[in-house]
């Protein structure tokens, strides 16, 4: 079947499931549902669930607040809704376990839920990021060996993975380019008939299950790799006495075969700290070290380390102690304007501050349940250091006289988002990272 036959074939009134209502689930059931799918949103948090149904967002975004004021997708944590619907979207957690190793238990735990549900002719889409072969050799025994049915038979599998990127105003779940691998040719089809049916962005059907999974590994690799070489330039730079900052925006106005990446005290979020090891360890299963991404995931761990040296550093010019010093630090989501803390290096910079003795103060006005203090003025009053560990807008506007009417005598601009010129114009101790 054509794919123009097969988008025609798919009844915009066809059941979906989607399995995992996070920042990738909830953004897909609102989109499906206004795009005229009868779509189950399913999720094993309750908490959740009862929050969708008083149509309440449990995330901070003002577009998911306002869509699902006026969505008709339905919330549940009931399984057994899947055996009436057609697509059946896989959207759980991959995260790390400490050891950073892949943790699979999600995507194992939610197949195991889907597959005695499972319809005859229904399509498994699983958009969890995975390492090549998840889907082949995890997915599909546990929706074969529970269901009973053959896959390329009885049901289809596909794998198209999520590239939304949180708090984004240009890039969304509809406009950003899809990639979809599937088993088989007519799931395929069936894949990428149902995502042309949403999206606006283009869909790019690759050769299969693994080549799906691998753009997605790859894609989060290649900037983990592009902000551990900047990281290293900044370690580098500020021996040198050279602002990399400007260095990078001198090399950025090279129109061609340059991206510019920039610095900071760590890499944090569910993606890109995290999805280099499943291929780091896939491989290594297979034979092969990949030393690069290894040494990336290295350098950009190391980060938050060396933020704080950059306050010892700063401390040691005006003669003071970090040991028993109060330090504020700014910020504690992984990036700027948003509430989502998973694998924030601010974490990891108050553990080493505490480790050195120092009394720590943490504020972050969109993660308040998380903070020590409700107000920036509390979290600076009677603090000698500051670092600014994410670049919210309220803190980027922050001056010189904000920090000295508290008698504070250093700040780590860990974002490199402060008005550098103004600190050094008021003789004040600032540090960058790599600037
Ligand atoms: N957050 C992002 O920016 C982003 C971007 C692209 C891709 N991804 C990938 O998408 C996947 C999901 O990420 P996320 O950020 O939406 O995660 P999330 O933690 O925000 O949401 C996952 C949801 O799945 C639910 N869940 C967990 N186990 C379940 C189960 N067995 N059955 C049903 N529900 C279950 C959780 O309760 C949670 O609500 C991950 O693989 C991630 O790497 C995330």
């Amino acid at each position: 079947m054509h794919v123009m036959d097969a988008v025609k074939a798919l009844s915009n009134k066809e059941k979906i499931a989607v399995v995992g209502l996070g920042y990738v689930g909830l953004p897909l059931v609102l989109l499906a549902a206004r795009k005229g799918y009868d779509v189950f949103g399913i999720d094993v948090s309750q908490q959740k669930i009862d929050l969708l149904k008083k149509k309440q967002s449990p995330i901070q975004d003002e577009s998911i607040e306002r869509a699902l004021q006026e969505t008709s997708f339905i919330p549940t944590d009931d399984f057994s809704v899947i055996k009436d619907c057609n697509i059946v979207i896989i959207c759980v957690p991959t995260p790390v376990y400490e050891n950073h190793m892949p943790n699979l238990e999600p995507v194992e735990n939610a197949t195991r839920a889907v597959a005695p549900h499972l319809r005859k002719g229904a399509l498994v889409i699983l958009e969890s990021t995975v390492n090549p072969g998840v889907s082949e050799s995890v997915v599909l025994p546990i929706l074969e060996s529970i269901s009973g049915m053959e896959c390329g038979k009885d049901f289809s599998l596909a794998h198209c993975p999520e590239r939304i990127n949180p708090g984004d105003a240009k890039w969304n779940v509809e406009n950003i380019p899809r990639v979809v691998g599937s088993f088989h040719e007519a799931g395929l089809k069936k894949a990428v008939a149902f995502y042309e049916s949403i999206l606006t962005g283009s869909v790019k059907p690759m050769g299969s299950l693994k080549e799906a999974e691998a753009v997605k590994v790859v894609e989060n690799s290649f900037r983990d790799i592009n902000i551990a070489f900047v990281n290293e330039l900044a370690r580098s730079f500020s021996r040198l006495g050279i602002d990399v900052v400007n260095v990078i925006d001198g090399a950025a106005t090279k129109p061609f075969a340059f991206m510019p990446h920039y610095p900071g005290c760590g890499v944090g979020g569910h993606c890109i700290p995290v999805d280099p090891y499943y291929l780091i360890e896939y491989a290594k299963k297979n034979g092969f070290d990949h030393d690069f991404l290894a040494l990336a995931r290295r350098i950009n761990n190391g980060m938050p380390h060396f933020a704080v040296e950059r306050l010892i550093a700063g401390l040691n010019e005006k003669k003071l102690a970090i040991n028993g010093s109060r330090i504020a630090v700014l910020g504690l989501s992984y990036k700027a304007n948003i509430d989502d803390c998973r694998e924030s290096p601010s974490f990891e910079i108050v553990k080493i501050l505490k480790e050195f003795g120092a009394d720590v103060v943490a504020f972050d006005p969109f993660v308040l349940g998380r903070s020590d203090v409700q107000t920036l003025d509390e979290a600076l009053q009677g603090s000698v250091g500051v670092v600014v560990a994410t670049a919210h807008g309220v803190f980027k506007n922050l001056a010189p006289s904000d920090f000295t009417k508290y008698g504070i005598a250093v700040v780590v601009d860990g974002r490199n988002c402060l008005d550098k010129t103004n600190f050094i114009r008021a003789n004040f101790v600032y540090k960058g990272v790599g600037r």
